[in-house]
């Protein structure tokens, strides 16, 4: 099976060509949409929302309550925070995050003083879940200005502090915890400046105040006199710029989307597929099912045992979704090199020698979901062997061969985090290259400490799966079993 990646398009631009988002490259550089009032942000949020929807996790923090339709067509929880604790939405935003439950933050019936409490703990608990459970996520939050304004309005000072340092965490520091912030403003001039300057991608529609349209230039970096232009923007029109969308100020139109607005009233377009009744898919909830996530090592705060429960169904049922489309593709022909290049393709550079594997087989379960395969087509444990496989250098084909199914064999004895390193001594030693060099080894133990990656070394020859060798400051690896020897480097 072959289907290409569908790519995502946000509308077209003035010549009718389609304007792509290159969502990789968005989850690393946040997203910047400002316009006036009717300009089409929440059109234009809709629209990515449901073009990303089974590609990436997604948390909408949705102070209208203009979202919640997309749960009825989409994986996502609708969460009403009226009825929960600030502590209950803390915990709640970690255990998004350990069951990737992609989520909608209903603030609707609440307050202002309240949204900005209820915003700040659920955005806190999604930047304080365990490291293990970094995996990427889409931040959207409509109307920032609210949740990060530049002064202080009628709310407490502690509910603005706790809203605004949330946000600041989303925006400034979220990046490394897999949090890509795409934030929406009605007036970039009320918006706290730190929370802006930190988007590299911009959507800037309709705009008429001077002071908005000048913030606006200073952000991209145009003239003031040029940014005049985006008085004339249409509704729906937008100047988009940065790395995840054009690399020069281009002019787009956002496409339609498949979802109403909740105020626009029902659906008007067939959906992809039927959708469960709800009696049906609370017994498909409830159901049995095994051991889902692994539990946090540090538990969060006071339990909301509605919301957990909620939460844990939907893990359950994404479980469910998985398995299925485990068996329908178990009628088609899975190209086993094609897995392998799509896993070839999570370590393209060397940045990604420092990412958790957490990251890296989101990253691969992305691609994998791109190319028509299940999420579950490789399960962690699979991928991490293929990827210190790839790692190793070895081709794919070498890598059938039963010698090398005996190397991993072998691997396996080791500590997880030391299985790669392992593979790449004796992928050296297969095809008898130099012994690689500390630099190498270090990175692939992701670490900067050379001596670290040195100690390794005599580790490994403690456990006798290699034979160390040294002349003078040169040294070369033999690797017990199949008796392979690296030259001396
Ligand atoms: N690209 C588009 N194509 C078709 N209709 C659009 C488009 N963009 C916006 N609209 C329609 O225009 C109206 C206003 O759009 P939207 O609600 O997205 O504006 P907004 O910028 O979010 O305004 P506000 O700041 O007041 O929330 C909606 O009815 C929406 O459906
Ligand atoms: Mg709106």
């Amino acid at each position: 099976m072959t289907s290409s990646p569908a790519p995502i398009s946000l509308g077209h631009d003035r010549t009718g060509t389609d304007a792509f988002l290159d969502l990789p490259e968005l989850l690393a550089t946040r997203l910047l949409v400002q316009g006036n009032s009717g300009s089409g942000k929440s059109h234009l949020l809709r629209r990515l929302l449901e073009q990303t929807a089974r590609l990436v996790q997604q948390v909408v923090i949705d102070p209208e309550g203009d979202f919640i339709t997309l749960a009825d067509h989409y994986d996502h929880l609708a969460i009403n925070v009226e009825t929960q604790s600030e502590a209950a939405l803390q915990a709640a935003g970690e255990r998004a995050r350990i069951h990737r439950a992609s989520v909608i933050l209903n603030l609707e019936s609440l307050e202002a003083e309240g949204q900005l409490r209820a915003v700040g703990a659920f955005l806190n608990g999604l930047f304080e879940a365990p490291r293990a459970y970094w995996y990427p996520v889409l931040v959207v939050v409509d109307e920032a200005q609210l949740f990060a304004p530049t002064a202080s309005g009628d709310t407490s000072d502690e509910a603005r502090r706790l809203s605004l340092g949330a946000m600041t965490n989303l925006m400034c520091r979220g990046r490394k915890r897999g949090l890509a912030g795409i934030i929406a403003t009605q007036r970039l001039a009320k918006l706290a400046k730190n929370v802006a300057a930190e988007a590299s991608n911009f959507l800037m529609g309709r705009t008429f105040l001077d002071i908005d349209m000048a913030r606006a230039a200073d952000l991209l970096g145009m003239e003031r006199r040029a940014a005049e232009a985006f008085r004339d923007l249409e509704r729906g029109q937008f100047m988009a710029l940065g790395p995840a969308l054009s690399r020069r100020p281009k002019r787009i139109t956002i496409g339609p989307v498949t979802t109403a607005s909740r105020g626009a009233g029902p659906l008007l377009m067939p959906l992809e597929k039927p959708v469960v009744p709800v009696e049906e898919l609370r017994d498909l909830i409830l159901q049995d099912e095994p051991e889902f996530a692994p539990r946090p090592r540090r538990e969060p705060p006071l339990p909301a045992p509605d919301l957990l429960a909620q939460l844990d169904a939907y893990a359950d049922r994404r479980a469910h979704e998985d398995s299925e489309e485990t068996i329908s593709l178990q009628a088609q022909e899975i190209d086993a090199s094609q897995i392998w290049e799509l896993v070839c393709e999570t370590t393209g550079d060397e940045k990604s020698y420092f990412n958790s594997l957490a990251t890296l087989y989101q990253d691969f379960q992305m691609r994998a979901r791109l190319h028509g395969y299940p999420r579950s087509i490789l399960d962690m444990n699979a991928f991490r062997r293929m990827l210190g496989s790839v790692r190793s250098g070895i081709s794919h084909t070498d890598s059938l061969s039963e010698e090398w199914q005996d190397i991993l064999r072998r691997s396996e004895d080791l500590p997880e985090d030391l299985q790669a390193f392992y593979l790449l001594l004796a992928q050296a030693a297969r095809i008898g290259a130099p012994c690689p060099s500390d630099e190498k080894l270090a990175r692939l133990y992701g670490t900067h400490s050379l001596s670290r990656a040195r100690r390794q070394l005599h580790y490994l020859e403690e456990r006798e799966m290699i034979i160390l060798r040294k002349e003078g400051t040169r040294r070369a690896v033999a690797i017990i079993g199949p008796a392979w020897q690296t030259t001396f480097d």
